[in-house]
């Protein structure tokens, strides 16, 4: 192009509103062209927001006039012009252009794939690092984004400290069936890590409270609308602590995490066409049940669930049927649960975790508990789940090493955001989902 680059101060459009009468410039990208003969609409987003600017024939030079005109979708460009109160206009601004500059064209032989025409799952997903600049997926991950910080901004501000564990592990932790594995060198083999929670347990005897939060891993072979193989989980860790503990400090956090949603994140649930009112009916104190009685109330609503069996997709669906809020379910069959969990004292074929289950479908968004705080009963285990003692020595040592009853959690973050932003489907909660068939883009 050979007009001039604008000069005006930069803004982002999320902003206009404080500069409403003033010559700005915006940078971004061509969402959408509306046209009718001598004045053109460009609407430009820039990751904040969308504005839509005003071009007229008569007040710009006629080259920059027709190449606004022809714009193509998702070419870059900066426009600078006068912001001006709209309330019609989408984000209630318009910008009347003064100049503009395109900086990448995108060309009409080779135009950009995703349009406003209904396209296929699949192709959505093999264009996923494009459509992500749509308007759902963009809520979607400003979402993602605050629930990210309510965690953090909730453990931070209870007095935990933020201890990263490591990806690379020796051990199992939640089963050998799910472990990806990893060559090292010299022959040695490792795993991507399922959880963090045996190295939480040593760092909350570091510092009493800890979490740990990055991605984990898991070898599902489970192609559900639920399941990813590398997801998101936070996971606090208390010493000196049981069951109740564990309960209260989840039912705190979900509580905190949505009320942070709710005030910040509106726009995007607008978007989404979530209705808030379903999360704003989410209120303390959650329904409890032990799974004995879980049990029973699936049987009478027509599940076929026996004692001992775990909870399937559809069994979480209809424990929560009618019910506004989660429910936490505790003291489930030893058998079914991981190694480390620590037994009822008054039936031990009972663990002490607990499962929260979300409402509407969502299905279980946190699970943890009490561990094993002894030494022999913990080597029981680990013979019982065929699970080697020489890479559980560190492990050990913190039985050996005052050893006090503790306990924690895991909160997986995709599910807690598809539940936020009402999403059918997990792979929308994370810019590049990892599932059974995906490992691209
Ligand atoms: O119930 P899980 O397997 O618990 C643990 O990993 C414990 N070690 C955590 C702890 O106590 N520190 O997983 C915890 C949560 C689930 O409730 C769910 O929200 C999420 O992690 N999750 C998954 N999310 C997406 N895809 C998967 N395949 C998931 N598996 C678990
Ligand atoms: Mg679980």
């Amino acid at each position: 192009m050979t007009t001039p680059s604008p000069t005006a101060p930069r803004i982002a459009i999320a902003d206009a509103g404080r500069h409403v009468g003033e010559s700005v410039c915006i940078a971004g990208w061509l969402y959408n062209l509306r046209r009718s003969g001598k004045i053109c609409f460009p609407q430009v987003r820039d990751g904040t927001g969308i504005m839509q600017c005003v071009a007229v024939k008569s007040a710009l030079p006629e080259e920059l006039f027709e190449a606004l005109k022809d714009l193509t979708q998702e070419s870059s460009l900066t426009v600078q012009g006068k912001i001006r109160a709209e309330p019609r206009a989408h984000g209630g601004f318009e910008l009347d252009v003064e100049n503009a500059q395109i900086v990448q064209r995108v060309p009409e032989s080779d135009p950009y794939p995703i349009t406003p025409k209904d396209h296929g799952i699949d192709f959505l997903m093999d264009h996923r690092h494009l459509w992500l600049r749509s308007r759902r997926q963009h809520a979607a991950l400003r979402v993602r984004h605050e629930v990210i910080k309510g965690i953090r901004d909730y453990f931070d501000s209870h007095g935990f400290v933020l201890v990263d564990t490591p990806i690379f592990t020796p051990a199992a932790c939640e089963g050998t069936s799910t472990l990806f594995e990893v060559d090292y060198f010299e022959d040695e083999k490792v795993y991507l890590t399922q959880s963090g929670q045996l190295y939480n347990e040593a760092t909350c005897m570091a510092f009493g409270k800890t979490y740990c939060f990055g991605p984990t891993f898991r070898a599902e072979k489970s192609k559900t609308r639920r399941h990813l193989t590398e997801f998101w989980m936070v996971e606090p860790e208390m010493a000196y602590a049981n069951l109740e503990d564990v309960k209260r400090v989840g039912e705190e956090l979900v509580l905190f995490v949505i009320a942070r949603v709710l005030e910040n994140r509106r726009e995007e649930l607008k978007v989404l066409e979530r209705d808030a009112g379903k999360l704003e009916a989410v209120q303390g104190p959650f329904h409890r049940m032990s799974y004995d009685e879980a049990v029973e109330n699936l049987r009478v609503k027509g599940s076929e669930i026996q004692w001992g069996g775990d909870f399937g997709n559809t069994d979480e669906t209809l424990l929560t049927e009618g019910m506004d809020r989660p429910v936490i379910v505790d003291r489930y069959p030893a058998a079914v649960k991981a190694f480390y969990f620590q037994p009822a004292p008054d039936r031990p074929d009972v663990a002490l975790g607990v499962d929260f289950i979300a409402p509407e479908g969502y299905g279980e968004i946190i699970g943890g508990g009490e561990r094993i705080h002894d030494l022999d009963l913990l080597l029981k285990r680990l013979d019982e789940h065929n699970l080697p003692r020489e890479a559980f020595n560190w492990y050990l040592d913190l039985r050996k090493f005052g050893s006090v009853p503790h306990g924690g959690f895991g909160m997986g973050v995709e599910r807690f955001v598809a539940w936020m932003c009402g999403l059918e489907h997990i792979r929308e909660t994370i810019a590049f989902p990892r599932m059974l068939y995906r490992t691209r883009p």
